[in-house]
């Protein structure tokens, strides 16, 4: 099969992760201080696949044009594709027809991240020619997803969100398509969310008599659009790290587990017990850093006790009294805490932030 193209989408409105999705795109946000996107990039081009269209929203679309560049980092060549509004995943495969072109190609939702990779996939795909290759995963509530009912290995329907779903077999942000999907979906109506649903376009294919395979994830995979997962994401990524220690440790500092300290990050009477990520030019004082925390480029963590948390780029935590944990804290938040009297909250907080003082 030659020409096997691949589309991230990487627009949406990434409401439920708002704040940070207020001023960036969500599929920019670091995991194991690595865009999430990025890895969805890699992995297309580990399976072979370098030309790659990337759906982008007109609000966030530059950020991730500045992020991921010409893709010549990756060893790719990338195009950008604007979808004028979140109009569904079938919605973004229509306003990417002309870069598809007519060649079979992978779509890989930007937010996604599979530790597996997709070579597998794209080696089924090439080798068996099918119009669409789907992947599922067991999950504990498919009330929540897209499901599949199986015959076998194959698939008879599938069903999005169902009250009574047929089987636990959710599907993962990541299909191999061929040419027949584009009538599919132009042929769709919008669903009761007004959206283009992907899941329809699928079912209209195994309705028509299509060849539409589905293989079962055998390793992880989490969809990062939310809070939790994308903190089980870091976790599970942190999980893989090999030691590497670059920056500065003191001598009252203790490096525990396997730790990531990039150029120009200091410890200075710290304990970090990994796994974890410290960014370059972090500062982390009289701090104690814990398991499957990713701390970003310039981050300051002085007096204070982090773990299972993500802080971006710039940012700083200061003498909280308390430890921090299973938190994600933006690009160049202030979270600082001082003894005076009276004991008091003074807070600064963007639209639809949330904090939780326990
Ligand atoms: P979702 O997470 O399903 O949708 P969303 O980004 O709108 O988020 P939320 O539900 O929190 O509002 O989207 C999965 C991926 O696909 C994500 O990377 C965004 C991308 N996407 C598009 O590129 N275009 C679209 O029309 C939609 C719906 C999603």
């Amino acid at each position: 099969m030659e020409g096997l193209k691949g589309l991230i989408l990487s627009g949406g409105a990434g409401t439920r992760l708002r704040p940070i999705t207020h001023t960036s795109a969500k599929q920019l946000v670091p995991v194991a201080n690595k865009p999430v996107l990025f890895y969805g990039i890699e992995a297309l081009v580990d399976a072979g696949v370098t030309e790659i269209g990337i759906i982008i929203a007109p609000e966030t679309g530059e950020e991730i044009r500045e992020a991921a560049g010409d893709g010549s980092a990756f060893g790719a060549e990338i195009t950008y594709i604007v979808q004028d509004k979140p109009a569904g995943l079938a919605h973004a495969v229509l306003t990417a027809e002309e870069f598809i072109d007519g060649s079979p190609f992978v779509m890989y939702l930007g937010d996604n991240l599979l530790a597996d990779g997709l070579r597998g996939l794209v080696s089924t795909f090439r080798s068996e020619e099918p119009d669409a290759l789907i992947l599922l995963t067991p999950v504990d509530d498919p009330q929540s997803y897209g499901v599949a009912e199986l015959d076998g290995e194959r698939i008879v329907r599938l069903v999005e969100k169902p009250k009574d779903p047929p089987s636990n077999l959710a599907l993962v942000g990541v299909y191999l398509f061929a040419p027949p999907i584009f009538d599919a979906a132009r042929a769709l109506e919008p669903s009761w969310r007004g959206e283009l649903e992907i899941t329809e376009a699928i079912q209209s294919l195994i309705e028509e008599g299509k060849a539409v395979r589905s293989e079962v994830v055998s390793g992880w995979w989490k969809d990062t659009g939310q809070l939790a997962d994308m903190l089980e994401a870091n976790r599970l990524v942190l999980e893989e790290i090999e030691t590497r220690i670059e920056g500065e440790v003191d001598e009252s500092s203790r490096v525990e587990g396997r730790v990531v300290i990039e150029k120009g990050a200091v410890l200075k009477g710290s304990v970090v017990r990994g796994p974890a990520v410290i960014g370059a030019g972090a500062h982390i004082e009289d701090a104690y850093v814990g398991p499957y925390t990713s701390i970003g480029e310039g981050v300051c963590v002085r007096r204070s006790e982090v773990e299972h948390s993500i802080i971006l780029t710039g940012s700083l935590v200061e003498d909280l009294g308390t430890r921090m944990e299973a938190s994600l804290l933006g690009r160049e938040v202030k979270l600082t805490r001082s003894d005076g009297m009276p004991k008091t909250l003074r807070m600064l907080v963007g639209d639809k932030s949330e904090i939780k003082i326990i």
